[in-house]
């Protein structure tokens, strides 16, 4: 949601902190701020927008070698320079900056306001300045463990203070937190991607946990003061993974490396032989996975959505009855939680708020989630019993695409182990893995297809209002094609079931409200056939997402042909010049394609 970096050593710290807010910047992007230790003591710049005015508005010689930075967006108080991090203790020798909620700011305010404390924002941050300089600890350490006691909610914190200048001290409950490791000098971020180009050595902080950060090195310890022996681990990233690398957008290259990224996830993971799929790392022998009866998906957004066609994927394939809900919903039903019922939590991020608190929910009541998360080491990963990594490497563009794709396949993989444990012959299993074997270049040949789905593109952009229709298999494909396509144009996009139309929607179609169907080659053709004929008699207009000889009644009807695949694995496929169109659709629109407008690549927050 919001992006944290810190750093202490001895290069100039600003400049470090301002790379590393570029690199967190896809994560919240109205407004960004530093903190800066030097020897005129702490020096504190805000600005509303993006990193580079934060930049173009900082005096020539900021230096200091101790700092934090951080890239917002808006939850407490709207975008201004006074709610900007770092927030700061009246006297300015605290600086802090913060992602999470703090649940209980108001009372805290309240209490501090009656003792004088003048606010200078409007945000939940503040408090946690103000206290900290209260605190009557004499370490900065005992200072910030004073205040975690007294505060409530979700964080991730870095805390400078000028009576402290050799460190920094940083806190995590709820939102990620990772140290860098340097040659005498240390990082602090809430992402990866701040890190890499400086170190490889990482630690992961727990929820719960607390370090001190100094440049020679850094201390782990919990909300207890025992010390926590954390050892760091090395990642494999690099800066090719997380720069533009010549692609104008993101999206666009995250969009055209799939058929790679898929090629390296299915490495290792396919066995010929048995029909079957290798994925140790979900923990689950042979009978423990005969033994569930049912599968529950949880995750949030267009992970929600690819969840809903693992749902029926698995299914089809492993014939055990399987439902996708929405993270956020879930935990707030009282969910009733079975023990043989394999529940799954999907993510890329791994760090999105409402699927972290389902895993916590199911796990609570002794439920067994394993999950499908990108992040290797994220809050997700680490808090399921076993999983799927996808291995689609950083994603950065807020419109998730690649991780996407690998969620399907993630789920496939899932549904031929589920299925050969039950009555998926080794047959129908070598058939699925053919299926998946061919994915990598028939993506390469819907991208392939660009400039043409550019120019159907260009003719929706214009439109205010779009449906999507699909059924079944294509429903969840609908779904996440209106999602990606409202993400980016901001353009109102609604997925319905092809088969409910008439039974309501249909009364919106006229000559202004475009409809791109769904339609694979598959058992419901005709009956999507016929829906997109109830449109055509409305003067509604199409275009298709089809494939190979699907004859469309009228052949002029824009259409974008995808390769056939096993009927189970269509839906992946399909949903590929989705991404493409939605992509083009901006682009002709004007849009900030990797950043739009209200949204944040990872929503930490409920
Ligand atoms: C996708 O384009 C969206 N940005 C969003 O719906 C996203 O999929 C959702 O917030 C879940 O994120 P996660 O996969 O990181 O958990």
């Amino acid at each position: 949601m919001c992006g944290i970096v810190g750093y202490i050593g001895n290069q100039n710290a600003t400049p470090v902190l301002i790379e590393g807010l570029s690199r967190l910047e896809y994560r919240g992007y109205d407004s960004a701020g530093i903190a800066v230790l030097g020897s005129r003591g702490t020096q504190v710049f805000r600005s509303v927008g993006r990193v580079r005015d934060l930049e173009a508005s900082l005096p020539r010689r900021l230096a200091g070698k101790a700092g934090i930075g951080h890239t917002r967006w808006a939850t407490h108080g709207p975008a201004t320079e006074d709610n900007a991090h770092p927030q700061t203790s009246e006297d300015r020798r605290i600086s802090v900056v913060h992602n999470g909620i703090i649940d209980n700011a108001a009372t805290l305010r309240e209490r501090l306001d009656a003792r004088g404390v003048k606010f200078a924002s409007e945000t939940d941050t503040e408090v946690i300045a103000h206290l900290v300089a209260r605190s009557e600890a004499s370490t900065l350490e005992g200072a910030v463990l004073d205040v975690l006691s007294r505060i409530a909610g979700t964080y991730a914190i870095a805390v400078l203070d000028e009576r402290h200048p050799d460190r920094l001290v940083v806190a995590r409950h709820g939102s990620p937190l990772i140290l860098g490791v340097g040659d005498r000098e240390m990082f602090v971020a809430s992402d990866l991607a701040a890190l890499v180009r400086h170190t490889t050595s990482v630690v992961h902080l727990d929820d719960g946990e607390l370090a001190t950060v100094t440049a020679s090195g850094f201390r782990t310890f919990s909300r207890e003061e025992e010390n926590t022996a954390k050892v760091p681990t090395s990642v494999d990233l690099d800066l090719e993974d997380v720069g533009l690398g010549g692609y104008r957008h993101y999206m666009r290259k995250e969009i055209l490396e799939q058929p790679s990224s898929v090629e390296r996830m299915l490495r290792g993971r396919l066995d010929e032989r048995f029909g079957t799929a290798r994925l140790d790392g979900l923990n689950l022998g042979p009978r423990e996975l005969r033994w569930f009866r049912r599968v529950k998906i949880l995750g949030c957004g267009s992970a929600h959505y690819v969840g809903q066609f693992g749902a029926s994927m698995i299914e089809e394939v492993a014939r055990i009855p399987a439902d996708a809900e929405p993270a956020s919903e879930f935990r707030y039903r009282n969910p009733i939680i079975e023990p043989d019922t394999l529940y799954v939590a999907v993510s890329q991020s791994g760090e999105t708020a409402d699927t972290a608190f389902a895993v916590q929910e199911v796990k609570r009541k002794g439920g067994q989630i394993v999950g499908l998360v990108n992040v290797v080491g994220s809050t997700i990963a680490r808090e399921c019993d076993g999983g799927i990594y996808l291995h689609a490497g950083p994603e950065v563009a807020v419109a998730s695409t690649k991780a996407l794709t690998h969620m399907g396949i993630g789920f496939a993989l899932l549904a031929l182990c589920l299925g050969r444990v039950r009555d998926l012959s080794i047959a129908d299993g070598q058939r699925l893995i053919a299926g998946l074997r061919s994915i990598p270049d028939q993506i390469q040949q819907i991208l392939a297809d660009e400039p043409h789905i550019a120019e159907v593109a260009a003719g929706l952009a214009g439109a205010q209002s779009l449906f999507f229709i699909g059924r079944v298999r294509g429903f969840p494909v609908a779904r996440e094609g209106a999602q990606k396509f409202k993400e980016i144009s901001y353009r109102h996009a609604e997925a319905y079931q092809a088969s409910e139309l008439k039974h309501g929607p249909l009364a919106l179609i006229d000559e202004n409200l475009p409809t791109v169907a769904i339609l694979p080659d598959d058992e419901l053709t005709d009956r999507n056939l016929a829906a997109m004929q109830q449109i055509v008699a409305r003067r509604g207009s199409l275009v298709v997402i089809t494939h190979p000889g699907v004859t469309l009644d009228d052949p002029e009807t824009p259409r974008v042909t995808v390769p056939k695949n096993e009927r189970e694995l269509d839906p992946i496929l399909l949903t590929v010049p989705l991404q493409l169109l939605a992509y083009h659709a901006a682009l002709t629109l004007g849009h900030d394609i990797d950043k739009p407008r209200n949204l944040a690549k990872s929503v930490t927050v409920e």
